[in-house]
């Protein structure tokens, strides 16, 4: 999968994807993340990407002409499955859209500054908008991090052990399991004696126990849904 982010904060995006999973995702070719700098795209000497607000108010939107051209630019290398926004007014990005999203080949992430972008852009550009949360960020470069990390380690191939994802929390609609490792006892604070008893078919029945209790009592919502 190929995730092209346009950002006018390319720095901010230099860590996310450089370690662990992520890292080692691109590493063996699954993942290919490209950052894409707005301003290399304005047509304006000064590299401006936003301009006041048509009605007057506080606050910069980005315009059209520069994200209009670095996705012309995009889409003339490669067809994209979704263009994709990050905007506190998207829908609600939760695993199933991960799942799903997951299945795609090409993806363009935009993301917001100031007070926004044109809205003539999610007219006629955007084909989907996504929101991480109901809380409002400085930028979309964390939400398009975030993203990114939740797509890219369901990508096949990328975790060592193929059903850890699968067995992830929200993947059935519940909470995962509490786990321990050594020491059995720690200073008093004893490991669930179950899972020292070697019985794989009572150890499943309990995780399956537990992660019914956690999610009633974390995720009502949840339990709801899947029970
Ligand atoms: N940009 C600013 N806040 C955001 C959020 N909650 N989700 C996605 N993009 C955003």
């Amino acid at each position: 999968m190929r995730i092209d982010i346009i950002t006018v904060l390319p720095e901010l995006l230099e860590s996310p994807f450089n370690h662990s999973i992520m890292k080692r995702a691109q590493e063996k070719n699954l993942l290919t993340v490209k950052c894409h700098n707005l301003r290399d795209y304005s047509t304006f000497n000064q590299k401006q990407v936003d301009d006041y607000q048509y009605g007057g108010g506080a606050g910069m939107v980005m315009m059209i002409d520069p994200i209009l051209n670095c996705i012309e630019a995009l889409k003339a290398e490669r067809v994209y499955d979704e263009v994709i926004y990050l905007t506190p007014d998207g829908e609600l990005f939760e695993q199933k859209m991960a799942n799903r999203l997951s299945l795609y080949n090409n993806l363009i992430l935009l993301c917001g500054h100031y007070k926004g972008i044109d809205e003539r852009v999610r007219e006629h550009l955007i084909t989907k908008e996504i929101s991480i949360g109901s809380f409002v960020l400085s930028g979309g470069e964390l939400a398009a991090a975030v993203v990114v990390d939740a797509i890219g380690r369901l990508l096949p191939g990328v975790l060592n052990n193929e059903t850890s994802a699968l067995e992830d929390s929200f993947q059935d609609d519940l909470l995962a399991p509490p786990v321990y490792t050594r020491p059995a006892n720690y200073k008093g604070w004893e490991v669930p004696k179950i899972l020292l008893s070697g019985h794989e078919a009572k150890i499943k029945e309990w995780r399956t126990q537990k992660a019914l209790e956690r999610t009633k009592e974390r995720r009502p919502d949840l339990f709801e849904k899947g029970n």
